[in-house]
């Protein structure tokens, strides 16, 4: 198939979306895909390559989504993940790999997440949003967790543990968002669980994957090659079949599409879910394709499952 491939972004994930868009391409052309790239500056403006269109407005880089059978929009964060890409491409009369509009912007939505979550029965930590405009104005008893409502890769996120630093916690958060999620701390051992919808309409969610972090699993943890996974996590049955049905009761909450990553707590009366990913990291060494290789499917297979899945 002829795959558009887009990574980048104008967020703070724009580093981890170009990671992620390269793996992928990579991954399809050894599948026998026709691929394409195309690039969004962190100032947004489009590069199309190989024909290498710098198109400074979207309607320039159209002809790289005419082209295209399935548009692959590995782009994590606002203004991608957020249901942005796939609201164009479903204007654009082009399948796209993921999640709709409407799952991509209520899971970008760790607020809107949290209601979804709780009606569907699912545990979710305590906590309340407060306006940017409003940090002057909170007190409250440390420790708690603040992060922005919308961004990725734990941008913004700070534990806070004494009182004195809750302002600048607020105020670093307040940069990438302008509400502010504030909650209680869940003590539990970290739990990944990615499900995938399959051409057909079946889904099915792959071995647990545990992290392993010192304290907050940070930005920096993230991405410095110092964060230990176990897959498949060490779990009972019961914990797998627990962790397993709320993971795909969001996905089906959501009406999610392609592959999510539910990221959950595991606490002694069982899963809390952290937050959704409906365009989870994709480099090879990434979390959800690790799952999938522990499952018997490996990387270019998963990507081609998820390419079929899109087209109609
Ligand atoms: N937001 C990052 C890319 C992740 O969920 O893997
Ligand atoms: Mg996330």
């Amino acid at each position: 198939m002829r795959v558009l491939v887009i990574g980048g972004g104008q967020n703070s994930e724009h580093e981890v979306s170009l990671a992620s868009a390269a793996a992928v391409a990579d991954a399809l052309r050894s599948g026998g895909h026709e691929v394409r790239t195309a690039t969004i500056s962190p100032e947004g403006v489009w590069d199309a390559a190989p024909a290498g269109t710098r198109a400074q407005s979207l309607a320039a880089a159209m002809p790289a989504l005419a082209w295209a059978d399935v548009v692959f929009p590995a782009v994590h964060g606002v203004l991608g993940e957020d249901g942005a890409l796939a609201a164009l491409c479903a204007l654009a009369g082009v399948p796209v790999v993921g999640s709709g509009l409407r799952a991509g912007a209520v899971g970008m939505d760790k607020h809107a997440t949290k209601l979804v979550a709780e009606a569907a029965g699912i545990a979710t930590a305590p906590g309340f949003v407060i306006s940017s405009s409003a940090i002057g104005d909170v007190e409250f008893e440390a420790p708690v967790v603040v992060k922005p409502v919308s961004a990725g890769s734990s941008h913004g996120v700070a534990l806070v543990s004494r009182p004195e630093d809750l302002l600048d916690a607020l105020r670093a958060a307040a940069r990438f968002d302008d509400r502010i999620l504030i909650e209680e701390v869940v003590r539990g051992r970290e739990i990944d669980v990615a499900v995938i919808r399959e051409a057909g309409g079946v889904r099915w969610a792959a071995p647990p994957l545990e992290i392993h972090a010192r304290g907050l699993f940070d930005t920096a943890m993230k991405y410095d090659g110092s964060a230990r996974f176990t897959v498949p996590a060490a779990l009972t049955t019961a914990e797998t079949a627990t962790l397993t049905r709320a993971a795909v009761a969001m996905f089906d909450a959501l009406g999610c599409a392609g592959v999510a990553r539910m990221d959950f707590f595991l606490t002694e009366r069982g899963p809390v879910l952290n937050e959704v990913n409906t365009m989870p990291g994709l480099t090879a060494a990434s979390q959800v394709p690790r799952m999938f290789a522990a499952a018997g499917i490996e990387y270019p297979e998963l990507l081609d499952r998820l390419v079929r899945a899109a087209v109609p």
